[in-house]
């Protein structure tokens, strides 16, 4: 699913645009679909490099937590010259002990999943690494809600070896 909504808050602002898509969790047919939209849409908008590496990383993590760790969930990207907001939000088990879910390395990813080559543990750091702003909010037995602010950058911060 993905939707496209004109602004109605700022018909005089900036331009903006909003994507959407659901994400189903298992469903690794389509897994990363939504990441690589966002990336598009930032390419095409003429995001800075490292901002679109940034989010894609961000957008990437948020979708694959919900393929693998929740039912079902949606992830938005809203996007504007300055920065893109990516959030994800979803139906699931919910995340008990936040800090223990960000810390490197943690991970309650099961055996089958870990032999398609996830469950490190590093998706929660690697989005707060990759991220201006970073939120989590999680009620156990209802589902998570993920925020991520990524500023885009301007030309001359590119090549700096910053890369997160
Ligand atoms: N959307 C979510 N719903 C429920 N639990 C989650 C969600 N996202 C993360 N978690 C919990 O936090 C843990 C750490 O998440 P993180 O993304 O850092 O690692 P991972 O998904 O296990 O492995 P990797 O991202 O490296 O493939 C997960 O193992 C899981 O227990
Ligand atoms: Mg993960």
């Amino acid at each position: 699913m993905e939707t496209r909504k004109p602004d109605q808050t700022a018909p005089d602002g900036p331009a903006r645009l909003e994507l959407e898509f659901a994400v189903e969790g298992r469903d690794f047919a389509a897994a990363g679909n939504a990441a690589s939209r966002i990336k598009r849409a930032l390419e095409h908008v003429g995001f800075a490099a490292r901002a679109v590496r940034r989010a894609s990383i961000t957008a990437y993590e948020a979708e694959m937590n919900i393929v693998i760790h929740a039912r079902r969930g949606v992830i938005r990207a809203c996007i504007t010259p300055e920065a893109v907001t990516i959030t994800a939000d979803d139906e699931g088990p919910g995340i008990p002990d936040i800090e223990l879910a960000m810390q490197e390395g943690y991970s309650t990813a099961p055996e089958d999943i870990r032999e398609m080559g996830f469950g490190a543990g590093m998706g929660l750091p690697n989005m707060r690494k990759c991220s201006d702003r970073f939120s989590i909010e999680s009620r156990v037995g209802q589902g998570t809600a993920v925020r991520a602010v990524i500023r885009n950058e301007r030309r001359g911060t590119e090549g700096r070896g910053l890369d997160r």
